[in-house]
């Protein structure tokens, strides 16, 4: 259609425009050519004919002068002759001389240069010459021979122009194909080169016209994508089911390796034998589901004393023990690495560079050179443990920010999607690192880099354009660096869902019993609790104090309200750990003196592991969780604690510092540093009405059913597969091409 009229327009214009300006423009022409050559044609003939009439003229014949008349008009090829002896007399002319043709109005043409007479059928030119004798002598031509040739000149402007529109209009359509075409190459070139991941974007860069269109298209295609995927994802029931049915669908069934410092099972050789133990840590609390609905290969530091002694030929070892689904592989460090790499390099440097706790980080270079080296130790496990050149790629977390780089560099077509699940501070902090490009450098060989909250991911962002060469798209929150593209995601973590079911076997009238029966507390005293690595981040110190203040401040609390403090040892070997236990000790003694009585402590602090059923049953029996991060990526006990609580009573109580408090609002959100506020918030909690603890638990309980683990790990999935596709789709075209 749109061709067509291409094709018909310049056409229609043309002729247009020789029917009404070039046709009559040169019809002028020709008319008044002819006229001139008429006139001399005309002048010629009388002079020629002048002397014989003469004679004729002379004798008053006007028989002899008719004679004379047809001879010449004969010879001459004249239409016809005429004779003028004065303007009153009659003219003497050959018989088809028209009759409009009068002596008395020939006056104002003598001499002239003749005129162009109409009749009816023909055309003619008239010439008045004057003669000798004082008459004058009429000469008409003919001008039919000028009608046809003018036709004749009609039918050849017609066909060169309507040849020339014709062919005009075929340059047109072709050139529009050509250009077309060209726009569509460049246009499909765009949409393909904004994706994230290792996509050229060649075409954005060279055509600087096309970038507004590109810059809109864009936009659009982010838009209908992301309004795509919450629909597609909102309409999944998220479970371990539907994340291996979207594997097979989206990512034909490809294995996933993940790679992270922790291991999921740890082998401890114990008295009665080797025990395999859960570490409590959030990272493994939330990618053990994933693994087995997903099956691969999880790679992670064998960091337990009888590990090496239950691997196989390949440092693989089948897990859960109770039902394998998939593989550990354990990657070995030495003591020396491991002092280097993990105490130092990642626990007393990042550690406290990404939490602002107010512990001052510590960067030794030897410590760098250990963490390099054992990341190239996970990175060459994930390079040998890929079937494929493209696998997907899992790296967790800060002790391995040189791996995504590393495996890269090997496999160039790897989807990798790394998550970092600790806080990323803001540029000012970061600048501390005095590695700090080689592990944004790091980062960026990253597909796709996940943080829990959008602030992160902005801190992350602004610190890249800080000190890198890098474009950084704000608007689709994309990093080129060298060529290749990392997609800067908020996905922010949550936990299994629905519960573990033996977790839960339980009830929570058993569980208040029970609790209170193991730690010698009456049976009616209120309970509060925490559940921690025993970590400076996780504000423990700051949470005792709020106890004491509630005490101090409603002294009708003393001896019916007890704090249990779940602390699990961790990274003992650092000195600032060390002390932080020591402190941490210190503060429950001096409450407990102050506030304690004999039939219960004020403050009832445990420092020591307990497996993942036994902390569901302190939180079901608890009045209250108090989660008081100074500083958290995201703090996945307040998700398991409103998890436990199926029977929809306990109040959480939560830093306002932690990702899990953007999520979940219906807590009551505090600071951890202000003790009075925390303190309040505790009184409030404690006697809070039970359909408000109903109303705010269950609100909180759906936002974690409907955004599990699994959806978690299925949207940075889902973003995987839509990448690999892009990148198959491009790769498939350029092979045509
Ligand atoms: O918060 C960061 C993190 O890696 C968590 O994912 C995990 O819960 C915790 O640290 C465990 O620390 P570690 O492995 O040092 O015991």
């Amino acid at each position: 259609m749109r061709l067509s009229l291409r094709f018909v327009l310049p056409l229609a214009l043309v002729l247009a425009g020789l029917a009404y300006i070039v046709v009559p423009l040169v019809d002028q022409l020709t008319l008044r050519w002819s006229v001139r050559d008429l006139n001399t044609r005309a002048a010629l003939v009388a002079k020629t004919i002048e002397e014989p009439l003469y004679e004729a003229i002379e004798t008053g014949s006007n028989q002899k002068l008719l004679k004379q008349f047809a001879d010449i008009s004969e010879d001459e090829r004249l239409y016809a002759l005429g004779y003028c002896a004065t303007p009153n007399a009659a003219m003497v002319a050959t018989r088809v001389m028209p009759r409009e043709i009068r002596c008395s109005k020939l006056d104002r043409y003598v001499g002239e240069d003749g005129y162009v007479l109409h009749t009816d059928r023909e055309m003619i030119h008239v010439a008045v010459r004057p003669m000798g004798t004082g008459g004058v002598l009429i000469l008409l031509q003919d001008m039919g021979y000028f009608v046809e040739r003018s036709q004749q000149t009609k039918l050849y402007i017609y066909g060169f122009f309507v040849g020339l529109a014709i062919l005009i209009s075929l340059i047109t359509v072709f050139i529009a194909q050509l250009s077309l075409r060209g726009w569509n190459e460049a246009l499909r070139l765009l949409v393909r080169g904004k994706l994230p991941g290792e996509i050229p974007t060649a075409a954005a860069s060279t055509s600087p016209e096309l970038r507004p269109i590109a810059r809109d298209l864009q936009r659009l295609i982010r838009e209908l994508e992301s309004e795509n995927r919450s629909r597609d994802e909102a309409q999944i029931n998220w479970n371990p089911d539907a994340l291996k049915a979207m594997l097979r669908g989206e990512l034909r069934g490809e294995d996933i390796i993940v790679v992270s410092n922790r291991e999921p099972y740890i082998h401890v050789e114990k008295e009665g034998g080797i025990e395999v133990q859960r570490p409590a840590s959030g990272l493994v609390t939330a990618l053990e589901p994933i693994m087995r609905a997903c099956s691969g290969t999880w790679i992670a530091h064998g960091s337990g004393n009888a590990d090496r002694a239950t691997v196989d030929a390949h440092d693989r070892v089948a897990v859960p023990p109770e039902k394998p689904a998939y593989q550990i592989r354990r990657v070995w460090l030495t003591p020396e690495q491991e002092a280097g790499y993990y105490y130092g390099f990642a626990n007393e440097g990042l550690w406290p560079l990404c939490h602002i706790a107010h512990v001052c980080p510590i960067f030794r270079s030897s410590d760098w050179e250990h963490y390099v080296a054992a990341n190239q130790l996970f990175a060459d496990a994930v390079v040998q443990e890929a079937t494929t050149p493209d696998p997907i790629v899992m790296v967790q977390d800060y002790h391995l920010a040189l791996v995504p780089r590393m495996v890269r560099e090997k496999l160039p077509e790897a989807t990798i999607i790394t998550f970092w699940h600790i806080p990323w501070p803001n540029p000012e902090s970061f600048a501390i690192c005095p590695w700090r490009e080689r592990i944004i450098d790091g980062l960026l060989g990253s597909s796709i880099l996940g943080f829990h909250t959008q602030f992160h991911c902005n801190n992350f962002v602004d610190t890249v354009d800080r000190f890198m060469e890098a474009r950084v798209d704000r608007e689709s929150f994309e990093v080129t660096s060298g060529g290749k593209q990392t997609a800067v995601r908020r996905f922010p973590i949550s936990i299994d869902w629905p519960p573990d079911p033996l977790a839960m076997e339980k009830s929570a009238e058993d569980c208040r019993r029970e609790i209170r029966a193991i730690n010698h507390l009456p049976d009616n005293q209120l309970l509060g609790i925490g559940v921690d690595r025993l970590d400076y981040t996780k504000g423990i110190i700051e949470r005792f104090r709020a106890v004491e203040r509630l005490f101090e401040l409603q002294p009708e609390w003393v001896g019916r309200f007890t704090f249990i403090q779940i602390a699990a040892p961790t990274r003992s070997s650092i000195g600032e750990y060390q002390n932080y236990e020591t402190l941490v000790r210190a503060a429950a003694e001096r409450i407990n003196l102050r506030f304690g009585t004999e039939a219960a402590p004020a403050i009832l602090l445990k420092i020591q592991y307990h497996g993942p059923r036994e902390v569901y049953e302190y939180y079901r029996a608890a009045e209250l969780c108090f989660v008081s991060s100074l500083h958290d990526g995201m703090n996945l006990v307040a998700k398991e604690f409103v998890a436990a609580r199926n029977d929809n009573q306990g109040v959480l109580l939560l830093s306002e510092f932690t990702g899990a408090a953007r999520e979940l609002p219906e807590a009551l959100i505090v600071n951890p540093y202000d003790a009075d506020q925390c303190a309040a918030a505790l009184h409030m909690a404690l006697t809070m009405d039970p359909m408000e603890q109903r109303d705010r638990i269950r609100l909180m309980r759906s936002l974690i059913a409907e955004f599990n683990v699994y959806r978690w790990a299925g949207r940075m999935l889902l973003d995987a597969a839509t990448m690999r596709r892009r990148m198959r789709l491009l790769g498939d075209t350029s092979k045509v091409a």
